[in-house]
């Protein structure tokens, strides 16, 4: 297993020493920086002069109405969308760059886990979390390969018996775990998840937030998280970043964002359920 992982790291070593030598090299710099996005489809304008930094090592929680743009936002910064307006600088490089190295290092350093979960339903788990891995790393002895999908299987808090099921025989709460092995497949410094806990019952929901903080302390991750869970901001997020008017209105911790004098921010902090996860909190 230990073996495994030298050889991946060896071979990652190398192959990002170079596209890796901006992020190192500013360790204060954000990890994401986004000035003036604009994104649109047809007349439907989305984001307008959108600008966010997301700091290095912080779990930031993304929060928004339905349809303000969340998931358009995840998409853009991932490379998957092509913004009609702005500059997207993530992990020290243009996330706009038509250069296929630039590409290649942002797609190798950072893990998503999609709001519709996205498994390959005809593959077993270990299967879909060694998709990664043969792209990034293909001339990788097959036992190797299914060892390092055993670990992440593992690390997202599955038991091994999981690693030969398809992902209908597992539960909604198991899907997402084995999502979220396969995001972490390539140990990135980055990862996105949106809506990682919507479907999910409290306990497991807890227990899945528990998870990525644990993650987060053990890994030193960047987590980008798209959320409606009051719970899930309360527990684990380091700061939350308000969706609204096509914009980033606010990025605060919530003690802060709470008294942010915002009609959407008021109603969603304020209101009966924001009011009842704070109170769980205290
Ligand atoms: N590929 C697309 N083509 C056209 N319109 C799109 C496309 N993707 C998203 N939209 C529109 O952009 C808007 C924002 O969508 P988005 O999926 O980002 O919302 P969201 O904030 O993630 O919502 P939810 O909380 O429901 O997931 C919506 O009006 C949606 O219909
Ligand atoms: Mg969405």
């Amino acid at each position: 297993m230990v073996h495994g992982d030298r050889l991946l790291n060896a071979h990652a070593a190398s192959e990002e020493r170079t596209a890796a030598r901006d992020v190192v090299a500013d360790a204060d710099a954000p990890i994401i920086r986004v000035r003036g996005l604009v994104n649109r489809f047809g007349r439907q304008l989305v984001h307008d002069g959108l600008d966010l930094d997301v700091r290095r090592g912080e779990i930031l929680g993304v929060v928004g109405g339905s349809g303000s743009g969340k998931s358009v936002l995840m998409r853009t910064l991932l490379g998957l969308l092509t913004p009609s307006a702005g500059a997207i600088d993530i992990l020290g490089a243009d996330a706009r760059s038509p250069d296929p190295s630039v590409r290649r290092h942002i797609r190798r350093n950072i893990g998503v886990l999609f709001q519709d979960g996205a498994l390959f339903s005809s593959l077993t788990v270990g299967e879909n979390v060694q998709v990664p891995l043969k792209e990034y790393y293909p001339e990788l002895p097959d036992s190797l390969r299914y060892e390092l999908a055993l670990l992440k299987v593992k690390l997202a808090g599955l038991p091994a018996d999981a690693l030969d099921k398809l992902p209908a025989q597992l539960s909604g709460g198991m899907r997402k775990r084995a999502a979220l092995a396969r995001a972490l497949a390539l140990d990135p410094p980055l990862l996105f998840l949106d809506e990682p806990t919507a479907g999910l019952d409290p306990i497991s929901a807890a227990a899945f937030d528990q998870l990525l903080h644990t993650l987060r302390a053990a890994l030193g991750l960047t987590v980008f998280l798209i959320t409606h869970d009051l719970d899930t901001l309360y527990a684990i997020c380091d700061r939350v970043a308000v969706l609204a008017d096509r914009k980033i209105v606010a990025v605060a911790p919530l003690s802060e964002l709470e008294k942010l004098d915002h009609p959407w921010v008021q109603d969603y902090f304020n209101g009966p359920r924001g009011r009842a996860a704070r109170a769980a909190r205290t």
